[in-house]
């Protein structure tokens, strides 16, 4: 019964590190168009219903593509104005990833 009760244990902390894996994975496009895509846009350009009437930019407006990446990371983990803040929903390597992604909608 002893015998039984630790594999079950090692099974259980197998699975759940399997589960934290494939949170690390999730790329930023898959974040972006889990939580961002409703407000900026498929392409980043704001053009979202919500995204017109909260005025959000396009990441390729110049304003935006000349922002460090350390600014586009505290606005999306602090907010600012409407943008909602994100630091209790997305862990620091999850918003670094969503950078990388708006920089790559910014070359299109
Ligand atoms: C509810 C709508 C909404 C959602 C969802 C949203 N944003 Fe925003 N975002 C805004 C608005 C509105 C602004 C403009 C805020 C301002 O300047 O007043 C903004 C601005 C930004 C900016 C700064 C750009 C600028 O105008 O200087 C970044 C970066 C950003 N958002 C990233 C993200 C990321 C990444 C996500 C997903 C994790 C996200 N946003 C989700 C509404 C949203």
């Amino acid at each position: 019964m002893k015998k039984l009760l630790k594999t079950m244990a090692v099974c259980g902390t197998v699975i759940i590190a399997a589960g934290n894996i494939s949170v690390a994975e999730e790329t930023g496009e898959a974040l972006y168009t889990a939580k961002c895509k409703m407000c900026h846009g498929a392409t980043g350009a704001g053009d979202t219903p919500i995204g017109k009437k909260q005025g959000v930019k396009s990441f390729s407006d110049p304003e935006i593509v000349k922002k460090s990446d350390s600014v586009l990371f505290d606005i999306t983990k602090n907010g600012v104005g409407k943008m909602p803040a994100y630091k209790d929903k997305l862990t620091d390597a999850q918003i670094k990833s969503l950078v990388d992604y708006m920089r790559s909608l910014q070359k299109k």
